[in-house]
């Protein structure tokens, strides 16, 4: 696939088929991202890939978390407030995401599913993690997303389907313990990945761009 294209096309994918990723596929998508540049080359990235039961107990003790009320504490907080521009297009999300599947997204009960819906990774067939040394500075946090959108384009040239997923990191300390990860590491995405599913509604959706007067200055 040429790249701008796979660029334009790649989208968040949240409807999976259960069918496994063979595991030669998953290394060609990991060992294409490793090719991302980084800082000085320091390559601050560690990935790990769950699948089958492992994948499920860990789904199901998020889960647990979450109903118990656990308060999230990830090791990336979420931001308190968004600047106005930013705000702006979050809002205009859930806008065309309310208007394209009839549901309200400000409703708890729809908050809750949708919380559950990432903590069992959209049914996706494997759940990537990844994560860093926690001294290292935004720079390798800077790194591992260039690493991040590397791993989601490749995926997507082969067919994959694939969603970032911050809220997989909400209970870091507790997933680091149960994937046996120092706590030393910080844990900075989740990433579904599996074969999309064409007509999970959860798939239907697109979204849109700011122009480009918004995001660029030129200058002369
Ligand atoms: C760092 C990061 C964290 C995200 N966290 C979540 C998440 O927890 N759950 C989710 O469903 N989508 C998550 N997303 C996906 C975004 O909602 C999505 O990328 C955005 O709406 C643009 O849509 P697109 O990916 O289809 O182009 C995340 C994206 C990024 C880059």
């Amino acid at each position: 696939m040429e790249a701008c294209e796979c660029i334009k096309t790649r989208r968040s994918i949240r409807g999976f088929r259960p069918d496994p990723v063979p595991r030669a596929v998953l290394e060609d998508v990991i060992s294409t991202a490793q090719w991302s540049p980084s800082y000085k080359n320091s390559q601050p990235w560690k990935v790990m890939v769950l699948s089958g039961k492992k994948k499920e107990q860990l789904s199901e003790l998020l889960v647990r978390e979450y109903e118990n009320g656990t308060a999230p504490c990830p090791d990336i907080p979420e931001p308190l407030s968004w600047p106005a521009d930013e705000a702006g297009r979050i809002a205009a999300l859930y806008k065309m995401r309310s208007d394209a599947t009839g549901i309200n997204f400000e409703d708890p009960a729809i908050l809750r599913k949708a919380k559950i819906a990432n903590f069992n990774f959209y049914r996706a067939p494997h759940a990537v993690y990844l994560y860093q040394e926690a001294s290292l500075t935004p720079w390798s946090l800077f790194d591992l997303g260039l690493f991040a959108q590397s791993l989601m384009l490749a995926a997507h040239a082969k067919g994959l389907g694939t969603v970032p997923q911050a809220f997989a990191t909400d209970y870091a300390r507790i997933t680091k313990e149960f994937l046996n990860i120092p706590l030393t590491k910080r844990l900075v995405l989740g990433i579904s990945i599996g074969y999309p599913d064409p007509d999970s509604p959860a798939n239907a959706f697109r979204t849109g761009r700011a122009g480009l007067d918004e995001a660029v200055t030129w200058v002369e």
